[in-house]
Parts: structure tokens; sequence; C-alpha cells
């Protein structure tokens, strides 16, 4: 089939998208603008307006909140997803539905070309790419700020150029990515991994030494592996995702100062405020413990973390996250409970837990007389399961390392 000219572009109404709808249309394209509101806050009809002025045909606005949560986000949480052991991948999450989004917008209206706007050093470029492929493997990408041979510099300078209204100026310290799982802050000082983030890094989460003076105590009911309620208060997954940033982010929870690995193999300096996220992943794990069988618990933790790495590194849409999608999908059923936490002063921690189907017996693990454990039956237990070291140990001291004594003439 012959190729248009039509292009989808991820549209943020930051500077480089804004830059790229006018550089696009520059070079012969027609432009369509796709805003997905995955709950990045700001003013997206403002920012479609814009992008309008600046040249793109149309613009189309997403509300994908829920979808967000509902089928990225909560998937992750039952997986306890942490990259590297801290970051909850708020930013690697929003990436597939984004890169879905622009894949199906591009097929309903038949556009040849997909477009973003993210630079060839990170992993958005990759997570993008993948999901959109993997919806319209036709459609041909295009990444303008990979590809255009211009420094910031020359961006602004081509952006003032063409009357395209900058608010981050010269002076905008860093780089930055939100949605409601989390926000992600790089770029500036902070690429100077022995400096400390400034207090202008941070929006969402108060600094510990000056957060609430007194600390609160917090139920989360989780059903299926998913919170579902807050203390009392039933809420939309939506809705509880926002109270939770509130309420914790007011504590200073969920600052994360780290290097992390990209997967095109830079090491990289990076603050996420993820105070939502760090409360629901300590809870989440925290039921497992309590519900979760103990082999089954040691076998998941190790597919949560390839679910993890898998999605840091784009691969939303593969067979191999469907294959464990249903592993984790499984675990779940039985993973209903109240988690009790106590938040203060830039920490929150489980203080008590709940479960119609814990696992945990007192009867069984109590220290006290009245215990229905066979005590007996441990010297047997220790007997057979130490029986190989204790086979070892008594040779260990006539092995001969490196050669063999048998008089075959073989082993020589
Ligand atoms: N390093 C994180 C990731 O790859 C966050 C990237 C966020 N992007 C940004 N413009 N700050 O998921």
């Amino acid at each position: 089939m012959a190729k248009n000219k039509k292009v989808v572009l991820a549209y943020s109404g930051g500077l480089d998208t804004s830059v790229v709808i006018k550089w696009l249309t520059e070079k012969g394209y027609e432009v369509y603008a796709l805003m997905v509101d995955v709950g990045q806050g700001g003013d997206l009809k403002e920012a479609g307006n814009k992008a309008l002025k600046i040249g793109a045909k149309e613009v189309y606005l997403v509300d994908a909140k829920k979808e967000f949560i509902s089928d990225f986000v909560w998937p992750a949480l039952k997986a306890n997803t942490k990259y590297q052991g801290k970051y909850a991948l708020a930013t690697a999450l929003s990436r597939p539905l984004i890169g879905k989004l622009l894949a199906s917008k591009a097929t309903e209206i038949g556009a040849s070309y997909i477009a973003h706007g993210s630079t060839g050093k990170g992993n958005d470029q990759v997570r993008i790419e993948l999901a959109a492929t993997a919806h319209a493997p036709d459609v041909e990408i295009l990444a303008p700020v990979r590809d255009w041979d211009m420094s910031r510099t020359q961006e602004l300078d081509y952006a003032k150029k063409h009357g395209i209204e900058v608010e981050a100026s010269k002076k905008k310290p860093y780089s930055i990515d939100q949605n409601l799982w989390g926000r992600s802050i790089e770029c500036g000082v902070l690429e100077d991994p022995w400096v400390e983030p400034p207090a202008d890094a941070f929006s969402w989460t108060k600094a510990p030494e000056v957060a609430k003076e007194k600390h609160d105590y917090l139920n989360i009911v989780f059903k299926g592996g998913v919170p579902t309620a807050l203390d009392e208060k039933k809420l939309a997954p939506v809705d509880l995702v926002k109270e939770l940033n509130s309420f914790a982010g007011k504590h200073g929870v969920g600052r994360i100062d780290m290097v992390e690995d990209r997967l095109v193999g830079i090491k990289s300096r990076e603050i996420y405020e993820q105070p939502a996220a760090s409360v629901l992943l300590t809870a989440h794990s925290e039921l497992e413990s309590l519900v979760l069988e103990k082999q089954l618990l040691n076998f998941k933790q190790m597919v949560d973390a390839e679910y993890s790495r898998l999605i840091y590194n784009g691969q939303w849409y593969s067979p191999l996250k469907d294959g464990l999608s249903a592993f984790i999908e499984n675990t779940q059923n039985l993973v209903h409970g109240t988690i009790r936490m106590k938040f203060y002063k830039g920490n929150a921690w489980v203080v008590g837990r709940f479960s119609d189907n814990s696992l945990y017996d007192k009867d069984l693990a109590t220290y006290g007389g009245d215990s229905n454990f066979d005590e007996s039956a441990a010297k047997g237990f220790i007997d057979i399961y130490g029986m190989g070291l204790k086979t070892w140990s008594k040779k260990k001291g006539k092995m001969k390392p490196g050669s063999c004594s048998c008089d075959q003439g073989e082993c020589k």
C-alpha cells in the first residue's frame, strides 16, 4: 500500500513534542496529536490547543486513567514489581498503554506513521515502539528527537523562531515524567550522583524532616490481590491511588534516590516520588506472605523479578509476559485481607495483618506451652534433612582435590 503523510504523534504539551509538530509539518507530514491522560496533571485541553496552534491537523485527548490503573498498574502490583528493588515502574507502565493507543489511532485514521518525542538514550523509545509495533506492525515509526541534530539550546531557538511558546525555559532544571503511579525526575544537578536532590525536585512528598508531626495508621483492604478500600472507605482504583498519594505524601513516604541500569546500557541517577506505589507494594507483598504457601511464595518471587525486568525493558506485549501473567493471576485468587500500616516521618511500615485465608497458625507457631506442634518429630526431620551434609562433613577432610586415588588407572 502506498504511504500517506499522516502521522500520529504522542504529544505531551512539553517542549520536545511541541517542536516535533512543527518539525514534522515542515517536512510535509500531517500531524495528528494524541494526548493520553494517565493522571499526569496539568491543563491538557490548553496543551491540545497549543498543538493546533503549532500546526497539528487534529488533537485527540484520551482519558486512560482507569485503564492505566486497572490493566497496567494492578497487574504490576500483583507481581510486586520494583525495578532493581526500588522503582515502582510508573513511567515504564504508561508506555505500553501509550504505544497501544498510538497504534489504534493510526489504524483508525489510516496513518502510515507513528511518532514519539523520546530521545535515543532512554528506555521510553523502546517501550513505545515495541508496544506500537505489537499492535500495528506495518506502521512506520518516526523519532524526530532522536534523529534531529539539535542541542537543547538549538531546540529552544527553533521554538522561538517558530513562535512556539515554551514555558520550559532554559532554566527548567529537570526532566519530569509523571502519572498516577509516580513521578520520575532526572537531569540537571541530579546527574551528579553525589549531589543530594534539591528540595525543588520534589512535589508530591514532604521532606521527612518537615512532614506531619503526628503519626497515622491506615488499614488497606485487598481483594484478589488489589486494594479496594482505605480504612472503611471503599474506593474506585483511580480514587484510591490518588487519595493514598496525598495521604502518604504528607508523611514524606515514597521518595527514591537511585542509580539504575537502563536497557540501553547506561547507568543513570534517578529520583522518584511514588507514595501510593511504595505503600501498596509493601502492603501487597506482606499480605502474600500471610496467605501464600511457602514454595509458591518463593517461586513467585523469581517470577516477580522477571516480570519487573520485562516491564522495564518494554516487553509488555510479549508471549513471555502473557505466560507470567497467567501464573501471577492464578496466585492472586486468595489474596484477600487487610494490612495495617503506620506512617511517620518518611516511613510507612506494617504493624498488623489479617486475612480469612491466612496460613498463619498461632497454635503451631506459639512458644507458649499449648502448641499442637509435635516437637519430637523435629529430630527425625533434621536427621534426614541433614543426611547429605553429614555424609559430606565426615568425608571432607579426606577428599583429595584434583586427583583420583583409584587404582583402575583410568582416571589419570
Ligand atoms: N528511568 C525511568 C524509566 O526509564 C524514568 C524515565 C522518565 N523520563 C523522564 N523524562 N524523566 O522508566
